[in-house]
């Protein structure tokens, strides 16, 4: 079965839910606390799991109350944790969640334990990186881990490049695809990238190396050009209310690393929708592994795309 390895974060969510988001300096009443598990590295590899992808994950938790418990929600999910280490002397990685009532949220990350994921790790785990069908990325855990790692791996790289972080050129050609939102890809390409000129975006990051490029519009679905073709595509996405938007992106990489193993070969049109369905369904819950949806085979269905 296709190897689905993920090295990258773990965290425990601390999540305010509020009728709106706090402006700086302002106290407002909530109406809901929850804790649970997430970071953005296990977000996705939950996603991945949850609709049947074959999962490792690489990572390092820390020797507080949390490490443990991370290591068996992910071995509930069936996640194989051979390589999630506990780091002695630090915390778990955790995040401040704020999330409105119209689904919008806010969130710091102090990444505790997943700043410990070091090359060192990269090289105990060089078979299974290597031999990854699919290798996931994202940068809350040491950029150069994620380097070697990605300058490693012989199969599909998917590098989710969020949150967003400048100076990270160097992997991008070792991407085989490259996943960011409106934010992270402004950051990438120093302008303000939204959905009219989202095209030269993908340009440019693809003239940085990549193969394909995603960029990620929230409802507005996605769009993607890859290198050997050069045709940018608008992938459409069908309307909800949002309940919660937090992991969305992460729903969307983990649906996205599983259907385009199990659909090799399958148009990319189709993939990306099939992924921005499953994030679709994520935003009318709450939380985020939690809101992710299992077995489901969202493939089977037809999606509407753009030539642009
Ligand atoms: O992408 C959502 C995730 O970002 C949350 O689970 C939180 O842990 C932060 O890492």
């Amino acid at each position: 079965m296709s190897k689905i390895v993920v090295i990258g974060s773990c965290g425990v969510d601390f999540t305010a839910y509020a009728p709106r988001l706090p402006k700086p300096g302002e106290t407002i009443h909530g109406t809901k606390f929850t804790t649970s598990f997430g970071g953005k590295g296990a977000n996705q590899c939950i996603a991945a799991a949850k609709l049947g992808g074959n999962t490792y994950m690489i990572c390092s938790l820390g020797d507080d109350q949390w490490g443990e418990k991370y290591k068996e929600n992910l071995k509930n999910h069936g996640v194989d944790i051979t390589h999630a280490k506990i780091t002695p002397n630090v915390t778990t990685g955790c995040a401040q969640i704020s999330v409105a009532e119209n689904g919008e949220n806010q969130i710091v990350v102090v990444p505790g334990a997943n700043n410990y994921l070091s090359k060192e790790d990269v090289a105990n785990s060089a078979e299974l990186i290597k031999n990854a069908d699919v290798l996931i990325g994202q940068l809350e855990t040491p950029f150069e881990t994620m380097l070697e790692a990605f300058k490693l791996s012989k199969g599909i790289k998917l590098f989710n490049a969020a949150p967003a972080q400048a100076g990270i050129d160097e992997i991008l050609p070792h991407c085989t695809i490259l996943c960011v939102n409106e934010p992270e890809a402004s950051l990438l390409t120093n302008f303000d990238v939204d959905i009219t000129n989202a095209v030269d975006a993908l340009k440019k990051l693809l003239d940085a190396g990549c193969e394909t490029v995603i960029i990620t519009l929230g409802s507005k679905g996605a769009v993607y050009m890859s290198k050997h073709d050069q045709q940018p595509i608008h992938v459409l996405c069908e309307e909800v209310v949002p309940v919660d938007t937090t992991g969305a992106g992460d729903a969307f990489v983990g649906a996205l690393a599983t259907y385009l193993v199990t659909y090799k070969g399958q148009p990319l049109h189709q993939i990306i929708g099939a992924a921005c369905h499953v994030a679709t369904l994520s935003v009318t819950k709450e939380g985020t592994q939690k809101s992710y949806p299992e077995k489901i085979d969202a493939f089977n269905r037809e999606y509407q795309y753009i030539k642009l």
